[in-house]
């Protein structure tokens, strides 16, 4: 065959194959999601999200340092809430369970980025991420709550809050409120394009934070990428540092699209449920959990993620720690 362009002698060798490579994973851009406690020496199996538990703040501080020495520079804070009302009263308690472990978090491995959520479902009895007023989602008054909790976290020491209830105008009162307070230097990574979408399912699980009825009227509609430009825009002309689309796997084009358009740093969220699929189908010898995670972290990668929250960073990072230096 009379061939000029053989794409395959691009594919001969492990080195000819890495220097040819259009993408990179670095631990430096994964960040771990953690689910806060009460309590002491507490390692909590999550029984929707096998491998990943709930922490007591001292067992936090430990997997802080391992993530850190291994290159993870980031974790984002979950409470996980025992203490439930209507009107999220414990979400921005200063001795709150989040607010407490950012400032352990802090006094010991300082230079770590903590990232706090900031929604009320873990803290209300309805399990939304908003008051519910005459069987609403309120947005207005769920953001004045908003910006209370954002403000006791950055008041213990986050280095970012991370709002992921999907309200209308949050991202400008919290960064408003932020100011006004004195933390300038907090930054905000907006949930900006948030799906409505199944597979927060395991996440459910282990916050105990089903919500009654649906999240549909202030999460998106996974039909629409429209109104995710538009979310993203408005969230940066609001004051956001990051924007973030969640979730991350079916939402690939998104993420491409949100990168061909904006020159901000993007966020992905390799949820809870994407985590679980790998994590059965391998507990059941049907797929490789480590080239499964792996091949998944590069496509969102590839897709122009810059960061990406996963349950998964812990592991990764091992791998591509162990990988550095050698050719695959
Ligand atoms: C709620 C919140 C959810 C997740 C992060 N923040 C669930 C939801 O919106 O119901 C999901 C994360 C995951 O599935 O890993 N504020």
């Amino acid at each position: 065959m009379d061939l000029v362009y053989r794409p395959r002698r691009l594919r001969r060798s492990a080195p000819i194959r890495g220097i040819v490579r259009e993408t990179e994973l670095s631990p430096r851009q994964l960040i771990y999601p953690i689910f806060v406690t009460e309590g002491k020496s507490v390692r909590e199996p999550i029984e929707s999200m096998p491998g990943q538990f709930r922490l007591s703040t001292d067992e936090i501080i430990r997997e802080c340092e391992d993530l850190y020495s291994l290159g993870v520079g980031a974790v984002n804070l979950f409470g996980f809430s025992k203490v439930k009302d209507e009107i999220a009263t414990n979400a921005y308690d200063a001795k709150g369970l989040v607010q407490s472990a950012v400032r352990a978090i802090k006094s010991t491995v300082p230079e770590m980025c903590v990232q706090t959520d900031v929604a009320l479902d873990p803290y209300t009895t309805h399990g939304h991420d908003g008051l519910v007023i005459g069987g609403e989602i309120a947005n207005d008054v769920s953001v004045e709550v908003l910006c209370k909790m954002a403000l006791s976290h950055a008041e213990a020491g986050a280095d970012w809050v991370a709002p992921s209830d999907m309200m209308d105008g949050r991202i400008g009162a919290i960064r408003k409120a932020l100011d006004v307070h004195g933390f300038s230097h907090v930054g905000i990574l907006a949930y900006s394009a948030k799906y409505a979408s199944c597979f927060y399912g395991p996440f459910r699980g282990a916050l105990q934070s089903a919500p009654s009825g649906h999240k549909k009227t202030y999460q998106m509609d996974p039909a629409n990428v429209r109104e995710a430009m538009r979310e993203i825009a408005l969230d940066l002309e609001e004051g956001a540092d990051v924007v973030m689309i969640k979730p991350a796997l079916a939402y690939l084009d998104v993420i491409n699209r949100v990168r061909e358009a904006f020159d901000s740093p993007i966020a992905a969220y390799n949820v809870s449920g994407e985590y679980a699929m790998i994590v059965s189908a391998a507990e059941k010898g049907l797929i490789d959990r480590d080239l499964a995670m792996m091949e998944m972290l590069i496509s969102i990668k590839r897709a122009g993620a810059d960061m990406i929250l996963t349950y998964f960073a812990k592991d990764a990072a091992a791998i591509l720690r162990a990988d550095f230096g050698s050719f695959k």
